[in-house]
């Protein structure tokens, strides 16, 4: 797969690193920008505050599938019904909230667990294909919580990630009876 991710700091980067392993083509804009056009999937990993400076600023993004990874850290802005709605606004195409629930700092451990860390994730329909592939191929077990409706419940759900403790340094798991 082509990726383009928009943010190349701890999340971007790290994610790239990741999916490069995993024998994908990825580029990294910063925040001079830059072309998405030859993407297949999108990454968003700025920060929360910064989507639309940050969008303004790639070319090509018409109707792209996009990952939105943002946080609403350390506090939420603007009017858009989710960061993920924004991001949607930008690129008008199929939008996936998905990597704002684990830690960048945990990102070189991940395969390192007993079992695959869990990755919450929302999505409109025809974005659930590439963000499970691509969940997977950073070494998470994608779990579904609900459409891009809830991406606002998914960004709010971070607020109590954040209270478990020690604070960046957990994975998680659900898993059926029986499959733990
Ligand atoms: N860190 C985590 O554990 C974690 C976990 C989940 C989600 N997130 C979320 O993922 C997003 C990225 O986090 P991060 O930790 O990867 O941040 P980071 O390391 O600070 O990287 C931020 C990236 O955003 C780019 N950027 C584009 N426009 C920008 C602007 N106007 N101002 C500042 N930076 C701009 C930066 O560009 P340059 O390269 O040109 O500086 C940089 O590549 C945030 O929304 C964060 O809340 C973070």
């Amino acid at each position: 797969m082509k990726i383009v991710t928009i943010g190349r700091g701890m999340i971007g980067g790290g994610l790239a690193a990741l999916w490069r392993t995993a024998g994908h083509e990825v580029t990294e804009l910063g925040r001079d920008g830059g072309d998405a056009s030859g993407a297949d999937v999108v990454l968003v990993a700025v920060p929360g505050d910064k989507i639309s400076e940050a969008l303004s600023a790639v070319t090509g993004l018409e109707g792209k599938t996009a990952i939105d990874a943002t946080n609403v850290l350390p506090a939420r802005h603007g009017d858009f019904p989710s960061y993920a709605h924004e991001v949607q606004s930008f690129t008008r195409g199929p939008v996936a909230k998905s990597f704002n629930m684990n830690f960048g700092m945990m990102l070189d451990k991940i395969r390192e667990q007993r079992v695959r860390p869990s990755n919450w994730y929302v999505a409109d329909d025809d974005a659930r294909d590439v963000t499970e592939q691509l969940i997977r191929d950073a070494g998470y077990d994608p779990v579904r919580v609900g459409d891009l409706s809830r991406a606002r419940d998914l960004e709010n759900a971070v607020w109590l990630l954040m209270g478990v403790q020690p604070v960046g340094r957990v994975f998680y798991r659900f898993a059926e009876a029986g499959q733990l």
